[in-house]
């Protein structure tokens, strides 16, 4: 590689900076570096990183061999061998073409209604007046939607058992990040370790999905959810997935869409109780949709969605997303040989002054008045290997966040000035707290209320 911008150094430095600070580190380096800049990746070879929207477009609208995955080893060994993750040329495409129609647009009617029942069954459990943590508590509607919806258990002892084995699993998860980033630290010894205890947790997990699909394979029946359409699923030449395949899936969409929607939501509900205009601005477009509103009519309510995307700019969970060349390109105006390795940084994407001025403001009133091109925002990613689940998420956002903001007055308990770190994703240095109260005004009387 020649003549490649400069930036910081140091892999361990690049990495600490990162989680004490992201938004920080990533706008102070852009001034200092300039976009594009480069930094090193483990092996300490420069990665490039992009985050204009022209520097974007080149990488995410080139043609669909050009580029795979980053660190496909690192995650194939957490998320399996043939996961839609990790795969990369044909074998991904046609993963992807089963993958996506369960996502689409109508289907998710079918889960709208179960959504907001999901979120009322929880809300009742919150005892009023008493201090709770909002991101343990979303995390619980989140694992029960993927358990009911993706996974199609229904039982309430299954329910129970699967969503223990991911309580285990996601322990076992930020203790097994540091092997599964360097190969060689990954030793079962004996059963010890972060490794070991990580391997155990995926196992049974897998031994769980493997009894459902064994399960739903002896009894077909007409049943909405993704496990079952996966089943169904059949690629061009009429071939099906095979069981291993399914859990690969499987373990990619709860990787991928679980705790990721849950910290968008916990930041929704910060920034909504920080800025009570916004708050109120929310609560009367949601109360004027008349009593008991269908989750259709919540979907469309657009300042709704406009919290949502703003939430989703300010504090995208995931701050960037990877790419390695399988041919030569030019990346921001750089030529880059095959095997290289660019980062896009959605940060830069979404604080850039000239997209969003005051970038670092909360003000879902910019997504009424204009709208943004894939490669301004991008939470979800781009190109061929954008979010599968992102027209789910944001149903899954929107449906909580309003069944919430209908039944309950949130108290933030957490005075401190909140820092963003890097940890899985971007999320407060420390957890939230609130208290709940039932809401009591006129425009609740209709629905059920928290003591119903
Ligand atoms: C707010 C919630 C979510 C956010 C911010 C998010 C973000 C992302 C991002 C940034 C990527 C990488 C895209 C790229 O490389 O260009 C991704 C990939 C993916 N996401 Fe999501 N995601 C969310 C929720 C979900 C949900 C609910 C599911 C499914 C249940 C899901 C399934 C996937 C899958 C399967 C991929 C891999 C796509 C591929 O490689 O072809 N995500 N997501």
């Amino acid at each position: 590689m020649s003549a490649l911008p400069s930036g910081p150094r140091g892999f361990l430095r690049v990495n600490w900076q990162l989680m004490r600070d992201p938004i920080g580190t990533a706008l102070r380096w852009r001034s200092q570096y300039g976009d594009p800049m480069t930094y090193p990746d483990l092996e300490g070879k420069p990665c490039l990183v992009v985050g204009s929207p022209e520097g974007i477009s080149s990488l995410l609208s080139a043609p669909l061999e050009a580029t795979e995955q980053a660190l496909v080893e690192r995650l194939s060994a957490f998320l399996g061998e043939s996961s839609v993750l990790t795969l990369s040329g044909p074998r991904h495409a046609a993963m992807r073409k089963l993958l996506t129609p369960p996502f689409h647009g109508q289907r998710m009617r079918v889960y709208g209604k179960q959504i907001c029942d999901l979120t009322m069954d929880h809300a009742r459990k919150l005892p009023p007046g008493l201090k709770f943590k909002p991101l343990d508590f979303i995390n619980g509607i989140g694992l029960e939607v993927i358990v009911r919806l993706i996974f199609g258990v229904t039982a309430p002892e299954r329910v129970a058992l699967v969503e223990a084995l991911v309580a285990d699993m996601r322990k076992a998860f930020p203790r097994a990040i540091i092997p599964m980033l360097i190969p060689w630290l990954r030793r079962e010894l004996w059963g010890f370790g972060p490794w070991a205890r990580m391997q155990a947790t995926l196992r049974a997990v897998s031994g769980f999905l493997k009894e459902e699909i064994a399960n739903h394979r002896a009894h077909p029946t007409e049943q909405s959810d993704i496990l079952s359409l996966l089943i169904a699923a059949r690629h061009e030449d009429g071939s099906g997935l095979t069981d291993q395949e399914i859990i690969d899936q499987l373990h990619t969409l709860l990787f991928a869409g679980h705790s990721t929607t849950a910290m968008a939501l916990n930041w929704a509900l910060y920034f909504l109780l920080k800025e009570p205009q916004s708050l109120a601005r929310l609560r009367k477009e949601l109360t004027e949709l008349g009593p008991n509103p269908s989750p259709e009519l919540l979907a469309k309510a657009p300042f709704l969605e406009a919290v949502c995307h703003e939430t989703l700019r300010l504090r995208s969970p995931l701050g960037g997303i990877g790419r390695k060349l399988r041919t030569p390109l030019t990346v921001a105006g750089v030529p880059l040989p095959a095997g290289s390795t660019i980062i896009v940084n959605i940060l830069w994407a979404h604080y850039h002054h000239d997209t969003y001025p005051q970038p670092e403001q909360f003000s879902p009133e910019r997504f009424l008045t204009r709208s943004y091109s894939p490669f301004e925002f991008l939470p979800f990613g781009g190109g061929n290997r954008r979010c599968i689940g992102a027209a789910f998420a944001l149903y899954e956002m929107k449906l909580v966040l309003a069944t919430l903001l209908l039944h309950v007055d949130f108290e933030l308990l957490t005075t401190q000035p909140i820092r963003v770190v890097q940890r899985e994703f971007l999320q407060p240095h420390v957890p939230l707290e609130m208290v709940p109260h039932p809401r009591t005004d006129t425009a609740v009387r209709h629905h059920d209320t928290l003591r119903s």
